[in-house]
């Protein structure tokens, strides 16, 4: 081949800027499609397109430079990418899968239909109100937006008809449909990195994620769980790929639930923030499996190179450029691995970078990079 391989990558956030620097590590282009210049990604490339999906001229173009094209994140209209496969191109995860996963309701029927544990749900519509949810999920519930929820926003717990009526138009306002969730009362939040090719799977580590105010923040590698639950969480992780015959990279959420059973909360099918630990803690990171499973190629192993990792988000704490604000303050500590996304402007809560250190034990990682956290102001 004369030329290098080129990969599309739909959108130009901090997940295509991590997989986009392992493309480049490997010799690869990449092309970034994002709606404004100068993203986190569309900083690395040349190749870097300003608009969006709907620009049916733009989307052309770019797939046509593109060998192969991935994504970033799953709220692009499956009928976008059937456009891209209209015109020859392939698209990892295919058209076919997002259109099982981007609808939250149609993923929770496709995964329950494959006979994979999920909390009981419900389809709300116009008609619906508190009493007809309650009477089949409990008191409790979570009432969910069915496209677009990223971080928690989309996702509203309810206690009574009070909440629920102020929930349906708060949540209607981001995106009309909506569906309803038991509560569960779970004893930790668990996640599985699921690499697919036409030959291979492979699975990373199951890790324990932290989530404050319904937002990551922090992962621990391996997570403290018996083998039995470790083997169970691997084995609905895989099905769930299965189910939605996804091929690339997935990102797989589980609740351990008091009663010690293992529920899949949401699946994402792309890289996920509580496989960032995987740069440096395994041989291969989720990013290279990223771009080796679009291009079909052998997935680079899964382990880790030491017993422990930990991982914590750098979520903003002012408003104002995205840089950090103490150079100096920042850099004094050897052994973390900082990473800055290179997002323009800073806001309270916001993603901006994390930090990841490796180590033997993973309860006194993570006390040291608590403190660091603190130290990194962003
Ligand atoms: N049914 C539920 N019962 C209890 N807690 C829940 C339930 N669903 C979600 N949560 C809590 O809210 C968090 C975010 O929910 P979910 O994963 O559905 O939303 P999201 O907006 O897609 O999130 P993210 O982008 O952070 O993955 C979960 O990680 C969990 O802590
Ligand atoms: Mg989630």
């Amino acid at each position: 081949m004369s030329k290098p391989i080129c990969i599309g990558i739909l959108g130009g956030g901090q997940l295509a800027r991590m997989s986009a620097f392992e493309a480049i590590r490997l010799g690869f282009n990449v092309a970034i499609l994002e709606k404004i210049k100068n993203s986190p990604a569309g900083q690395l490339t040349k190749e870097e397109f300003v608009g969006w999906v709907d620009n049916k001229k733009l989307l052309k173009k770019f797939s046509e430079i593109s060998d192969i094209i991935t994504l970033e994140n799953e709220f692009i209209d499956h009928k976008y990418l059937e456009y891209i496969e209209s015109i020859g191109k392939t698209v990892i995860p295919s058209s076919q899968t997002i259109s099982l996963i981007q609808d939250k309701l149609i993923q929770k029927q496709t995964l329950a239909a494959a006979k994979i544990p999920v909390a009981k749900f419900v389809k709300v519509d116009e008609q619906t109100d508190y009493n007809s949810v309650s009477r089949q999920l409990g008191k409790k519930f979570v009432l969910k937006s069915r496209k677009m929820g990223y971080d928690g926003y989309g996702n509203s717990t309810i206690n009574n008809s009070k909440d629920f009526d102020r929930a349906m138009i708060y949540l209607k306002d981001r995106h009309s449909d909506l569906y309803a969730e038991e509560f569960v009362s779970f004893r930790k939040e668990l996640a599985v990195m699921v690499v697919r090719t036409k030959k291979e799977i492979k699975t990373y580590p199951v890790v324990e994620t932290i989530q404050k105010n319904h937002i990551c923040h922090t992962v621990i590698a391996p997570g403290d769980i018996s083998e039995r639950l470790r083997r169970n969480s691997i084995e609905i992780s895989i099905e769930a790929v299965k189910s939605v015959k996804g091929f690339g990279l997935f990102g797989i959420e589980l609740f351990l639930t008091e009663n010690n059973k293992i529920l899949l909360n949401e699946m994402a099918p792309r890289p996920h923030n509580s496989g960032h630990y995987t740069i440096e803690a395994c041989i291969t990171s989720q990013f290279e499996n990223h771009i080796r499973s679009a291009l079909n190629m052998k997935l680079g192993s899964t382990e880790m190179i030491k017993p422990a990792a930990v991982m914590i988000n750098l979520l903003g704490k002012k408003n104002g450029p995205g840089v950090v604000s103490d150079l100096n303050r920042s850099f004094l500590f050897e052994d973390v691995h900082l990473h800055i996304y290179g997002k323009r402007q800073s806001r309270k809560g916001r993603k901006m970078g994390h930090i990841t250190m490796l180590g033997e034990n993973s309860k006194s990682i993570l006390n040291y990079l608590k403190k660091v956290e603190k130290k990194i102001i962003i």
